[in-house]
């Protein structure tokens, strides 16, 4: 890749009732020729035209695309139905998730090729060809069925990222059953109150996990759950950790091994309407109970399936390897439904990055020669943080491509990836989508797009954004504002699980007729988009309005600092006060270092960006998928009482050590 510029910050201009933009990134990175070269989009001409055609006559670029990707047991006959925020796509068709993932492939002589291959904390490992899949997950689906389960019963799995998590999420979308996968790291009544929500009928789980050598007892946490979940009739338990203590209450629960083992490896997938349920998975908002975001058939899968071919540029030699759970929505559409539909072969791990040692996801890419790799901020910067002796013990040459998702990469963790792990060579795509999108909507495409860090880049075909302003009109390049899609795209959330008012609400209200993503961006000179944070983050000092990634990515460009969280905290004079939390390698956390990073975000940004308190932590809250939770940072900084939901948070003594920390 060409390094065109070097980085460059200066101060914004200013307007009110937007969003300042003060951070100018203008380093630019083209893919390499020999990418160009074999990829999926080689030229510039053919994503402008096929983002025209979507853009301009959507109902027939889709009636192409969903003819010639998923198989249909019964035509569709209209394309699109759509009124202001109902979707319908591919009105009236039947088709099948499963049968999309395994028999398609198969049927187009594909069942040799491996599908899944899977490593285990301990270091076991298992490898299932796309014949072998089918074979499980017809077994699994037999279970399900014997066991009472009918297309529309919702059943919540919670699970280790074992491939039993996958083929019990395909054995459901094979009948008809609507899965909600539960993160295995939520407490029991997180599990009961996301049961209670859905109705749930049946729990899928195991004896326990193994993370960082450790085991975690799952099927207990389970118990206490289901103590609390009286829609729940049957629980059915891998063994995974053989632990002998486990205790099984007849008849409610039952073994994997007695229920699902013994099935026939043959049932057919029954044909759904395209916009028949396929699952809910829960995402917390900043306030209240986590909402169940439904998705359903034909146009999720569609939308995961083409995305993922797109963005990954996907060969049939690659090992694709998203580090993502299962329990979230990356986990969905980029382990599961996008690259099986595509009939890729993934790697796929359950355990720690850390264990036995800091160099697990090297060790993984060396010995398995990962081609993708496709991870979150949060892993870049813990990689950061433990050092590059872990990356330089290992060969990974065979990276040609990787991906980031989940948060904003602030420009300096952009630059480490793209030396560190791929030596100048990969291109970056960072992929900014959401639970609700169903899947990525602006990323770059790497044969074609020359990336700018910290940016996601241009729309794929289909995604039609608009930013805006409070009162609803589009905002001027440059200016941020309220990110908004236009028009509909296959993908979308189809609505919250029981609660259409929240529905309305949260994603309808504010713009009418636009889908509200609620995270503010901007759009530069080139038309690439930049993510700005949530709309909740805006700092407002002094009548200008900061985004809080763009202070944070001025602290994370310091050599000393590994992660920053910016927030506002009142003030009466300024309106809101910058606070910063910071965790620094390398140097000691004291006075002359607090000067220091003070002055530096001064150079970069300017004295209005310069935080008001600045405090060093060893570790910041994060949600469980790893995204920093400002909202709690908010509530330190301004002395309150911590409100608000905190069953996302991964360690709750990292709050109380703050509280320690605040001098
Ligand atoms: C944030 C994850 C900046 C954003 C797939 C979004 C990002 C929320 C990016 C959705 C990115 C995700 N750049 N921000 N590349 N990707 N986000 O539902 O705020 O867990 O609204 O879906 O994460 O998080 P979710």
């Amino acid at each position: 890749m060409t390094d065109a510029n070097s980085g460059q910050m200066g101060a914004g201009q200013t307007d009110s009732g937007q969003i300042d933009n003060v951070l100018i990134e203008d380093r630019l990175f083209l893919p390499p020729a020999e990418f160009t070269k074999k990829a999926v989009f080689s030229t510039q001409q053919q994503y402008e035209e096929m983002y025209e055609r979507a853009k301009n006559e959507p109902d027939g670029f889709w009636k192409e695309e969903a003819e010639e990707h998923l198989h249909w047991f019964e035509p569709f006959g209209e394309v699109c139905q759509w009124n202001a925020r109902h979707v319908q796509w591919f009105v009236g068709g039947k088709t099948n998730a499963s049968y999309n993932c395994l028999d398609r492939n198969i049927d187009a002589g594909r069942g040799d090729r491996t599908a899944i291959i899977w490593e285990g904390e301990p270091g076991d490992e298992r490898t299932l060809t796309y014949n072998e899949l089918r074979h499980e997950v017809c077994k699994c689906a037999a279970g399900l069925k014997q066991l009472g389960v009918s297309a529309g019963d919702v059943v919540s799995i919670y699970m280790p990222m074992t491939p039993e998590l996958a083929i019990a999420m395909l054995a459901c979308a094979r009948i008809g059953a609507i899965h909600s996968v539960i993160f295995a790291g939520f407490s029991a009544e997180s599990i009961a109150d996301r049961n209670n929500d859905a109705n749930a009928k049946l729990m899928i789980t195991a004896d326990g996990l193994y993370r960082r050598g450790k085991v975690l007892p799952l099927k207990q946490t389970v118990d206490e759950a289901l103590a609390k979940s009286p829609t729940v009739e049957h629980c059915l338990v891998l063994r995974r950790v053989n632990d002998e203590s486990v205790s099984m209450t007849e008849p409610r629960d039952v073994w994997w091994h007695d229920v699902v083992d013994p099935q026939s490896g043959e049932l057919a997938a029954t044909p759904l309407d395209s916009e028949a349920p396929l699952f809910i998975l829960y995402t917390s908002g900043s306030t209240g109970k986590p909402k169940g975001i439904l998705h359903t058939t034909a146009g999720y899968n569609l939308w995961a399936k083409r995305t993922f071919e797109w963005v990954f540029d996907h060969r049939d030699d690659d090992i694709y390897w998203c580090t993502a759970d299962c329990g979230w929505i990356t986990g969905h559409s980029y382990i599961v439904y996008g690259p099986l539909s595509a009939g890729a072969t993934c790697l796929m791990y359950e355990g720690a990055p850390n264990y036995p040692a800091e160099d697990r996801f090297w060790d993984l890419v060396e010995k398995h020669k990962v081609t993708i790799l496709y991870t979150a901020p949060t892993a870049v910067r813990a990689f950061i943080k433990w050092g590059d002796q872990h990356v330089d013990k290992h060969d990974l040459s065979s990276l040609r491509l990787l991906g980031s998702v989940g948060e904003g990469i602030n420009p300096e963790a952009w630059m480490w990836y793209h030396k560190k792990i791929g030596a100048e060579r990969c291109p970056i795509v960072d992929t900014w989508w959401q639970t609700e999108t169903g899947g990525i909507m602006m990323s770059p495409l790497p044969g074609i797009t020359a990336t700018k860090p910290g940016s996601c880049t241009r729309p794929l075909p289909g995604v039609v954004p608009i930013i805006v302003d409070e009162t609803g009109s589009e905002v001027h390049d440059h200016h941020g504002g309220m990110l908004c899609i236009d028009k509909p795209w296959p993908g979308m959330l189809r609505g919250i699980w029981g609660d259409e008012q929240r529905f309305i609400q949260q994603y309808w209200a504010s713009v009418p007729g636009k889908y509200l993503t609620g995270d503010n961006a901007r759009r530069d000179k080139d038309g690439y988009y930049w993510i700005m944070g949530r709309i909740d983050d805006v700092i407002n000092v002094s009548g200008h309005r900061l985004s809080t990634i763009e202070v944070e990515s001025a602290l994370v460009s310091h050599e000393a600092v590994c992660e920053a969280a910016v927030v506002g905290r009142p003030d009466e004079l300024k309106g809101q006060a910058i606070a910063a939390f910071v965790s620094v390698r390398d140097r000691e956390p004291n006075d002359e270092l607090r000067q220091e990073l003070l002055m530096h975000v001064r150079k970069q940004i300017g004295a209005l960006a310069q935080p008001d308190d600045l405090r060093f932590t060893a570790t910041l809250p994060k949600t469980r998928s790893g995204k920093i939770m400002r909202r709690l940072l908010r509530d330190i900084a301004s002395g309150k009482e911590i409100a608000g939901d905190t069953s996302t948070l991964e360690d709750l003594s990292v709050l109380a050590k703050l509280r320690e920390e605040e001098s």
